[in-house]
């Protein structure tokens, strides 16, 4: 056995191997933040430092504290919490308004007609931003807006806390016999195509996880899914918050709307 120490000084072999191992390390980083940097069009003609940051994926200034933000297209709206005598008595009002005026159309069980979705278990900040969005004009539809016109703020908050009371309806359509949910669609839903930019549906709409106030998609019809899918891809829909939808809806094919309305339609 050698017994010279090895980490030391006096050793040639550990000095040479950590000297060009530094050598190298500086070589590199001089190559990767400073001359590629310079030599790409990318970064223009910003300063060393801008560009260092740029090349790191750092802002090379941050938040002064003194720029305006953009307005958002509304602010997510938490129906306030009541105790559980108070949430008794909103559900039964909320109850009494849904009867007259919403069953027609949105059902108890499901959906009546095909375009209105099912109210059934949707939670109940969902169901209460779309009815602000549709009092305000920030989500347009001939049909809701004037029917939702002139209710008060306390009827939007019972109807939302009543629909949420509402067990969740069964699929709204089903998948014929032996096939097996589209793979195009369970690829999107599940994991997304961050290639494109399009998160995964799961993610934000309760399956995996929620963010915002996105909606249970289970139980609605494909022609209603697919119909909100394109209004958010051409623009004709914009209440989401920060375009999260938009985002999504424009990177997808017709085909793959479709197919993950159809996904979703036959999901409980
Ligand atoms: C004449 C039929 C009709 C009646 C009555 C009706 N709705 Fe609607 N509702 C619709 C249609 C159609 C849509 C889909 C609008 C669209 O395409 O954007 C809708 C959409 C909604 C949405 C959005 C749901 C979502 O998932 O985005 C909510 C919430 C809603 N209605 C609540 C109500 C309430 C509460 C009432 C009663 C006060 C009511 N509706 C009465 C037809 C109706
Ligand atoms: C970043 C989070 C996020 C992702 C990812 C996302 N969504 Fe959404 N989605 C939302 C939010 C939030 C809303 C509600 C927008 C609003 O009206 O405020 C929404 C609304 C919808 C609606 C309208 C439902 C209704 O009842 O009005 C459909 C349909 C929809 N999303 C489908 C999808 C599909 C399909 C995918 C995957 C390809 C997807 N979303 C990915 C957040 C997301």
């Amino acid at each position: 056995m050698n017994e010279e120490r090895l980490f030391t000084r006096r050793n040639p072999w550990f000095v040479w191997s950590v000297g060009s191992t530094l050598a190298v390390a500086i070589v590199a980083i001089l190559i990767g933040f400073v001359w590629l940097p310079s030599a790409s069009s990318a970064f223009g003609d910003l300063s060393l430092w801008a560009r260092i940051c740029g090349a790191a994926g750092v802002p090379s200034s941050w938040y002064s504290g003194n720029e305006t933000s953009h307005v958002p297209s509304d602010v997510v709206v938490l129906p306030p919490s009541d105790t559980s005598h108070a949430m008794a008595d909103a559900i039964g009002r909320g109850a009494t308004i849904a009867t007259q005026h919403c069953s027609m159309c949105h059902g108890v069980l499901g959906t009546v007609q095909v375009t209105a979705p099912a109210l059934a278990g949707q939670y109940a900040d969902v169901t209460y931003k779309e009815l602000r969005d549709f009092q305000s004009g920030q989500r347009q539809s001939a049909v809701m807006q004037a029917i939702i016109a002139g209710r008060s703020d306390q009827d939007l908050h019972d109807l939302a806390v009543y629909y949420a009371s509402l067990p969740l309806p069964a699929a709204a359509e089903k998948t014929r016999a032996g096939e097996g949910p589209d793979a195009t669609a369970t690829r999107l839903v599940m994991q997304g195509d961050p290639q494109r930019n399009i998160a995964q549906c799961a993610a934000c709409h309760g399956q995996l996880d929620r963010k915002g106030a996105a909606p249970w998609l289970g139980g609605q019809s494909a022609a209603y899914l697919a119909a909100q899918l394109q209004a958010f891809a051409s623009g004709a829909r914009r209440n989401d918050i920060n375009e999260q939808m938009r985002n999504v809806a424009r990177q997808m094919t017709p085909e793959e709307i479709d197919a993950v309305a159809r996904y979703y339609a036959a999901m409980q």
